[in-house]
């Protein structure tokens, strides 16, 4: 019960990502934005019945306390009372009954969720869970997008759950719906986004070290938004070499920002400034960079870094990877479904980063 009413602090919110937050108010929960209404239900009345309780026993044992205490060190006990079989029936089953209404309460709510109506069933979308990032693939569009989704409000819909390595849990409190994500099966949740907005989707099983980070934004638009001939999730403005440094600078600060930094610091992976040196004429030359080559035979080598390069570390990191320590030790999270446009947008972005000769 306090696991529930503490699982997500007022706090969570960053300063750059608040959409909504994940609980209203202490111990309360965060405003219902789907049909599952039943769970408030439930929520509630387990939060009342544990207060009733605390306070009952609580108040029996305080008032027992104070009224029978020994007031001399000689007395007797007050009553030599083992037991009172009314008493113990009585206190086994009413707890019984409780326990057995929110069981059933809970194993209704449980089918509801799970089991998928046809009309959600046709608005399947995938969420592919990895250490530490949510991909989603899209009913009828080839475009999947990272850490963020789009759902049409009104619109019944089922997310197919996998994960490529560990357990994760898909947790949408607002719309309150939660499932464990499992490494080889398929799990699936549905629900019906019934409010426009943005809302968190967490990470709820401990999953490694970057666990914390391991949320995605929500976003339920109307149908219209949704529809548009650019889709919300596909919008991507490359139009000049400017505007798609600009573009890749965003998808840095939703994917990459964990492991490589744009100032030289090391971190998981090589820090991306200086991986360009920028001629007097304005052309960029790759920097020399020793690798493992996976793709033949794990041989060591030195390269230019291009954009051929870079396009493959990131659809296949294994394949030429980067022989220096430490980060010859870490492995890369692999994006196959990143395509390519977005990818160049990375690498106008890490031309911005170029040491000047
Ligand atoms: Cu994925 Cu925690």
């Amino acid at each position: 019960m306090f696991a529930l009413l503490i699982q997500d602090p007022v706090n969570i919110n960053g300063p750059d990502r608040s959409p909504q937050q994940a609980v209203d108010a202490y111990g309360q929960l965060t405003k219902l934005a789907s049909t599952f209404s039943h769970v408030d239900g439930l929520f509630y009345f387990t939060y009342a019945v544990c207060i009733f309780f605390f306070v009952l026993i609580v108040g029996v044992l305080l008032f027992s306390v104070v009224k029978y205490r020994r007031k001399t060190w000689d007395q007797l006990p007050a009553s030599n009372t083992t037991h009172n079989t009314p008493l113990e029936v009585v206190w086994t089953v009413i707890p019984l009954i409780i326990v057995m209404i929110m069981f059933a309460w809970g194993y209704m709510g449980a089918r509801d969720m799970t089991v998928v109506p046809l009309e959600a069933s046709r608005n399947t979308y995938k969420a592919s869970a990895k250490q530490w990032n949510w991909t989603f693939h899209y009913p009828n569009h080839p475009v999947a997008s990272y850490n963020e989704v789009w759902l049409e409000v009104g619109k019944p819909v089922q997310f197919l759950l996998e994960s490529s390595d560990v357990l994760h849990a898909f947790y949408l409190p607002a719309m309150r719906v939660k499932r464990d994500v499992i490494p080889g099966r398929y799990q699936s949740v549905w629900f019906t986004p019934t409010t426009v907005g943005e809302y968190h989707l967490f990470c709820a099983e401990y999953c490694g070290k970057d666990h914390s980070k391991m949320y995605a934004k929500v976003h339920v638009v109307d149908t219209a938004t949704f529809n548009a001939p650019q889709r919300p999730w596909d919008q991507w403005e490359d139009s000049t070499p400017e505007l798609a440094a600009k573009s890749g600078a965003n998808l840095y600060s939703q994917l990459c920002i964990a492991c490589h930094s744009v100032n030289g610091t090391p971190g998981v992976g090589p820090s991306w400034k200086g991986l360009f040196i920028k001629n007097a004429d304005g052309t960029y030359t790759g920097r020399q960079r020793e690798v493992i080559d996976n793709t033949d035979g794990g041989k060591r080598k030195t390269i230019t870094v291009d954009d051929a390069y870079i396009i493959e570390s990131v659809h296949l990191p294994e394949a030429k990877k980067v022989a220096e320590e430490p980060y010859v030790r870490n492995a890369m999270t692999a994006f196959p479904d990143l395509d390519e446009r977005k990818v160049r947008g990375l690498i106008e972005y890490m031309k911005t980063l170029a040491d000047t000769k």
